[in-house]
């Protein structure tokens, strides 16, 4: 039997990317077979709202991984992004239904059902559950409940619940490019898999993706997903205060950001020269950039800062921080974050995919990857069962 492989398309909000993938035998470790990042339409802060526009991309992306791996692509894993996205701690309680008093995974089945139907407004639903905890007769902590014995079932964990017209126009744009869904993923659920290590989640990690339309976090506790936040703010709004501050179009404020951020954390105070396709130079005061580019990385901290006090894990998780996304390539923000968050941090590295170097905007994709090619309720059972339809996945036809 050939080994599996999985495609995924992480829907960005300045980009979209794709990846195909496959895992290698034996190893903890996943071979890139193609990957291609296209300029994303009809996505604000995170959200789809031109599905019609979104689908355009996603077909090229599809065209494109398909012409590069030589493959089929028919199911794609995808992630869900946006301000929208909000978690709820959640309890159900089951009576352990078999004669024998062991419980089976229908019961376990049961009790998530029954935590996941919360009273949520129409236009809201939920998308995930993550148990923290299972109780049986008021026995606290178990992870896996499978088998064990007792009367009464309960568990405790958190649901992640996404604005269903956002969701809507997800799938649509998926499904217009006659892709089916294998699943859906908040965006820094799916960069966790990729980046954060069994030990990190184990001990207290956060792992926060600086995107272009957003900034997403996602706290772990002993193993499990305590919180997921989104925060409509990311590294688009740099480029677009530099160009008010500067006086400049976006395209050029943007290229500055990215040519010069070295100078954003540094004292300098100087003009500087961005040379341009037209052949005209930009003349631009370093001071001018770096207050507009540090004021903005200021809120978007100030957003994390506030959201770690919210759970009460500020400057109290053991593995500390893990940015992602293209918005942490700005030099001499992982120093930045440790000040402000008093806590270790440090770049994400995707270590685990091997074949073309594929830099921080891929953690998404490379992720979803992770979650596709992995057997559901593998692993440490971190996540929870990660979809009805698993079992129907990883049709690539080879032509
Ligand atoms: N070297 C760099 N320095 C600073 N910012 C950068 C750099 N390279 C890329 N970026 C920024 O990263 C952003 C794109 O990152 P990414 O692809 O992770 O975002 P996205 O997934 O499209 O957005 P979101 O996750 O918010 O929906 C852009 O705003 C871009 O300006
Ligand atoms: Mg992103």
């Amino acid at each position: 039997m050939s080994k599996p492989i999985i495609a995924t398309i992480d829907i960005g909000s300045s980009a979209v990317k794709g990846i195909v993938c496959q895992k290698l035998e034996d190893k903890d470790q996943y071979q890139v077979l193609a990957h291609c990042i296209l300029k994303s339409e009809g996505i604000r802060r995170g959200a789809v709202i031109d599905s019609q526009k979104t689908a355009e991309v996603i077909e090229r992306i599809k065209s494109r991984l398909e012409a590069l791996s030589r493959s089929r692509i028919k199911n794609v894993l995808v992630n869900i992004g946006g301000h929208h996205i909000f978690v709820k701690p959640v309890k159900g309680a089951v009576a352990i239904s078999r004669a024998d008093q062991k419980v089976s995974q229908e019961d376990i089945e049961r009790v998530q059902d029954e935590a996941k139907a919360l009273s949520l407004p129409l236009n809201k639903e939920v998308l995930n559950i993550y148990p923290k905890e299972y109780i049986i007769d008021e026995e606290r902590g178990i992870k896996n409940p499978l088998g064990l014995q007792g009367i009464k079932l309960e568990m405790e964990g958190i649901v992640t619940c996404v604005f269903s017209p956002y969701l809507k126009n997800l799938k649509d744009a998926v499904l217009s490019a006659d892709l089916n869904i294998i699943d859906v993923l908040p965006s820094p659920l799916a960069d966790a898999y990729a980046l954060l290590t069994s030990q990190q989640k184990e001990l207290g990690v956060a792992l926060i993706d600086i995107g272009a339309g957003t900034t997403s976090m996602a706290v772990f506790e002993e193993g499990q997903l305590i919180h997921l936040a989104v925060f409509p703010v990311g590294s688009s709004n740099i480029s677009n205060d530099v160009a008010i501050a500067l006086k400049t179009e976006i395209d050029i404020a943007e290229k500055i950001k990215k040519e010069f951020g070295k100078l954003i954390f540094s004292k300098a105070n100087r003009k500087e020269k961005l040379k341009l396709d037209s052949g005209e130079v930009f003349v631009f005061s370093t001071r001018e950039f770096s207050k507009a580019a540090r004021a903005r990385i200021e809120q978007i901290f100030d957003h994390i800062k506030k959201e770690l006090k919210k759970i009460n894990k500020y400057g109290k998780l053991p593995a500390g921080v893990v940015l992602t996304g293209g918005g942490s390539r700005i030099p001499g923000l992982v120093d930045y974050a440790k000040r402000e968050l008093s806590l270790p941090v440090r770049l994400g590295k995707l270590n685990k995919f091997i074949g073309p170097r594929l830099d921080e905007r891929f953690s998404v994709a490379c992720g979803l990857a992770v979650v596709g090619l992995e057997e559901e309720g593998e692993g440490e059972g971190i996540f929870s069962k990660i979809s009805q339809v698993f079992h129907k996945i990883l049709e690539i036809i080879k032509p």
